[in-house]
């Protein structure tokens, strides 16, 4: 066995890691480029939560706050002109996975001439970026703890990763805390990314004991924890989200990801829907596609949660575990039906092609061709 197993330097998890905010910062740098979302921080007393401790230290950071969902290379682009503009020496990102990936692949391209989209399309990073650090407010994305960086390009209608090895935060600063505020619906969409992570990268082709330690262990606490941090926003589900979701992002920085990534892309790309939302509607499918190969792996996990006792035969078991998503996604107030999200019955088809182009496909357990992806499709139409 292989392993090529890449983490931040450092991740400082738990109640009470926001107060390393700032000697982190200024261990990293001395002029800050904060990037963040357009305005969910101010509101949720988030963005006082990492300026403050660095006006403590006499540290005044630059501020990019246009981050969008589903970030173009264009936005990236961006960030790498501010950062330059202003000789900055560390980019800090405050902010949900979408944030997260602009601050990465911005540190990661300072050094680089060429637009960001060059390198969408496979062109070598070879120039040395800046050091970046990542501080999660949602429990979901897991890009705090993953080397690639997730971004559209609305000229060619692409949506796709640039992976490079060398991207990983320098340190993860992951409290629950930043979570606290996060409306309902945001906590369940991004719940269920988390869960397509940690089931996805448990039944792929690349999963490998260390990978499936963690991508269980992190399937059960989503499992234990996300409707309570739905129904009750209690701190200690915040928590036991929080670090499912970083577990599931080192799981998937390792085994990577399946069926349901492939499709939710140009899913989310064609029709801007929030990315965890197209993979609540997806996962329930794609298991049930996957099953004959990996009924064994779904019932190790159903008997690890306590969905069935270890008496019952693996098939049963198995089928209680999709059953037990299927219904998630009902409880979680999620639609279950792409035409729910206002997808149209004629793309299916070119969907359908673009997905069968991913590279997360090759991870899937079950060979998946265009026709496969096509049925998966209509089947959660
Ligand atoms: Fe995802």
């Amino acid at each position: 066995m292989l392993l090529d197993l890449l983490n931040p330097a450092r991740i400082l998890f738990g109640p009470g890691a926001n107060d390393r905010i700032g000697t982190e910062i200024a261990r990293l740098g001395k002029k800050p480029l904060i990037v963040t979302g357009r305005k969910s921080l101010v509101a949720s007393g988030n963005l006082d939560r990492v300026a403050s401790p660095l006006r403590q230290l006499g540290i005044k950071p630059v501020f990019f706050a246009d981050v969008e969902p589903e970030p173009t290379v264009g936005k990236v682009d961006e960030v790498r002109q501010i950062a330059r503009e202003n000789r900055c020496d560390l980019i800090v990102g405050v902010g949900g996975g979408s944030v997260l990936d602009v601050a990465k692949a911005a540190a990661g391209l300072y050094g680089e001439d060429e637009p960001t989209r060059v390198y969408l399309y496979g062109r070598e990073v070879t120039a040395t970026g800046l050091p970046w650090l990542a501080i999660p407010t949602t429990a979901g994305s897991g890009s705090e703890v993953t080397e690639n960086a997730v971004l559209t390009d609305p000229e060619e209608g692409k949506k796709g990763s640039i992976r490079n090895g060398f991207w990983m935060a320098s340190t993860a600063i992951v409290d629950p805390i930043f979570t606290m505020s996060m409306p309902k619906k945001l906590t369940a969409i991004t719940g269920f990314d988390a869960l397509s992570h940690a089931i996805e990268s448990y039944t792929s082709r690349w999963a490998n004991p260390y990978s499936s330690s963690l991508s269980q262990a992190a399937a059960a606490l989503i499992m234990q924890n996300l409707y309570t941090a739905f129904s009750t926003n209690k701190k200690e589900a915040r928590e036991k989200m929080m670090l499912a979701s970083l577990m599931a992002g080192m799981s998937l920085n390792v085994a990577r990801s399946g069926a349901v990534h492939s499709l939710a892309h140009p899913l989310g790309q064609r029709y801007g829907l929030s990315h965890g939302l197209v993979c609540a509607v997806l996962l329930p499918s794609v298991m049930r596609y996957n099953l004959p190969l990996v009924d064994t792996r779904y019932a190790d996990l159903a008997y690890a949660v306590n969905l069935s006792p270890r008496s019952t035969p693996p098939e049963e078991a198995a089928e209680r575990l999709i059953f037990f998503v299927e219904k998630a996604v009902q409880k979680l107030e999620v639609p279950s039906r792409l035409s729910q999200l206002g997808v149209k019955e004629e793309d299916l088809a070119e969907i359908a092609n673009l997905a069968h182009e991913s590279a997360s496909l090759s991870a899937n357990p079950r060979r998946t061709q265009r026709e496969d992806l096509l049925e998966i499709l209509r089947g959660c139409w």
